[in-house]
């Protein structure tokens, strides 16, 4: 087989880059390890920036999402029994976000890349690239048992962390920068409506809790739990209880509790491969960076890989200038390291580490009432939530 554009694994990074591709006339194929039904069904991330909305509209694939998709203007940060909500377009010029689930993105991205684009194929799986540094880097894959091998201009890999692409590298050209938080985050998907319009983010001395959102009747929680933690420690009822006490206010706000559909434990992780190009070789989205999932970034920043990737794949069929490509790994590193900042930072501010003492304890809460009470500290939250890059 052979493609201009061979891309590894279709979650959002790969799906978009396929789709933008096509739409720049340049044809490619994604090759998926997993089947349809598993990638469509997968739960993930669900907060899309203004930028992320922008480009899926872009690319032709924003219709559902402008329908289904809910805009929020703003998040609440509940700590010490106190309620601050942050006010997005008052403090970035207009900027919102908008709760539409990743899962959902990738259904839209399937269908449109099966009815009009390049091949997609399901159960493909990447065992390696090789010849990167060459003219024609190649994919050797599996599918149906058989093993076959793709030839391709470019090689792209969207393959996520535990993907193939990234051990490609050469260890001499690479650098890896690391962190793991001794937390993870136990998340339950019920069917019940939000107890509140908006994203509720809760600093506890019993430790963090996310209330978010799949649709107006179904909820999406999150608890921090210690890093090693089974799923099936936490029965439903210790989870809602858990959930309860974590954002208790002192005016009598309530949870409200419904079936659980889902439960699982998702850790907690920075992690960035430097440089994402090598050769002919690229990597976007998790394949080449993990943020932890406080700032709600993960998915967006594969959508500016994708972005940032097919702009200069058009601009080098256009010119014939490698510009853009050359530049392509800074310019997403930038940004990256950007998110990085401040994942951390919303994590460091609210989750309660394992032998945090008293006084960490008083300067999170110290941190959190500087954001309420300050417009400055409030619009740099505001900013980096709602897009780093417009
Ligand atoms: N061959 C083919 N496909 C592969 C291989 C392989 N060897 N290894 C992994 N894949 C597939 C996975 O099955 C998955 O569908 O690559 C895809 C990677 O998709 P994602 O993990 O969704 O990564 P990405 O597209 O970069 O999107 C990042 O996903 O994990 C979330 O929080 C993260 O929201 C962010 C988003
Ligand atoms: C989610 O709805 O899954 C979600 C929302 C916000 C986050 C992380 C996850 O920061």
């Amino acid at each position: 087989m052979r493609t201009t554009v061979g891309i590894i694994g279709a979650g959002p990074a790969g799906l978009l880059l396929a789709r933008l591709l096509h739409r720049a006339g340049i044809d490619s194929v994604v090759l998926e390890s997993r089947d349809r039904a598993h990638v469509e069904q997968r739960q993930r991330a669900g907060v899309l920036e203004q930028g992320t909305v922008d480009a899926l509209r872009a690319a032709g694939a924003g219709e559902r999402m402008d329908r289904e998709g809910l805009r929020h203007d703003g998040i609440e940060l509940r700590f010490d029994g106190r309620r601050h909500r942050v006010d997005f377009p008052g403090r970035t010029g207009g900027r919102s976000v908008t709760v539409y689930a990743q899962t959902e993105v990738c259904k839209d991205l399937i269908a449109l890349q099966l009815a009009e684009g390049g091949p997609l194929l399901f159960e493909a799986e990447a065992l390696g690239v090789e010849g990167a540094e060459s003219d024609r880097p190649r994919v050797r894959f599996r599918r149906q048992g058989t093993e076959d091998e793709l030839e391709c201009r470019y090689v792209v890999g969207c393959d996520g962390f535990w993907g193939v692409a990234r051990k490609a590298f050469p260890a001499s050209v690479t650098r890896v920068f690391e962190r793991s938080y001794p937390y993870a985050w136990l998340g339950i998907l019920a069917d019940v409506a939000p107890s509140h319009d908006e994203l509720v983010y809760a600093r506890h001395d019993r430790g963090f809790a996310l209330l978010s959102l799949r649709s107006p009747s179904v909820s999406r929680l999150y608890l921090q739990v210690p890093a090693a933690t089974r799923a099936e420690e936490w029965t439903d009822d210790r989870t809602w209880t858990e959930l309860e006490s974590r954002f208790e206010t002192r005016d009598g706000w309530t949870l409200r509790r419904g079936p659980v559909t889902q439960k699982s434990v998702t850790p907690m992780r920075s992690f960035v491969h430097e440089p994402m190009r090598h050769g002919r070789l690229f990597l976007a989205g998790d394949a080449a960076h993990i943020v932890p999932p406080t700032g709600a970034k993960g998915l967006n920043l594969a959508v500016g890989d994708a972005i940032t990737l097919a702009r200069a794949l058009a601009y080098e069929k256009e010119t014939d200038s490698a510009a853009l490509l050359d530049a392509y790994s800074a310019t997403c590193l930038r940004r990256v390291w950007q998110a990085e900042r401040f994942s951390y930072d919303l994590t460091t501010l609210l989750h309660r580490a394992p032998g945090a003492t008293a006084f960490d304890a008083r300067l999170q809460l110290a941190r959190l009432e500087r954001i309420a009470s300050s417009r400055a500290a409030e619009t740099d939250l505001a900013e980096a939530y709602t897009g780093l890059w417009a």
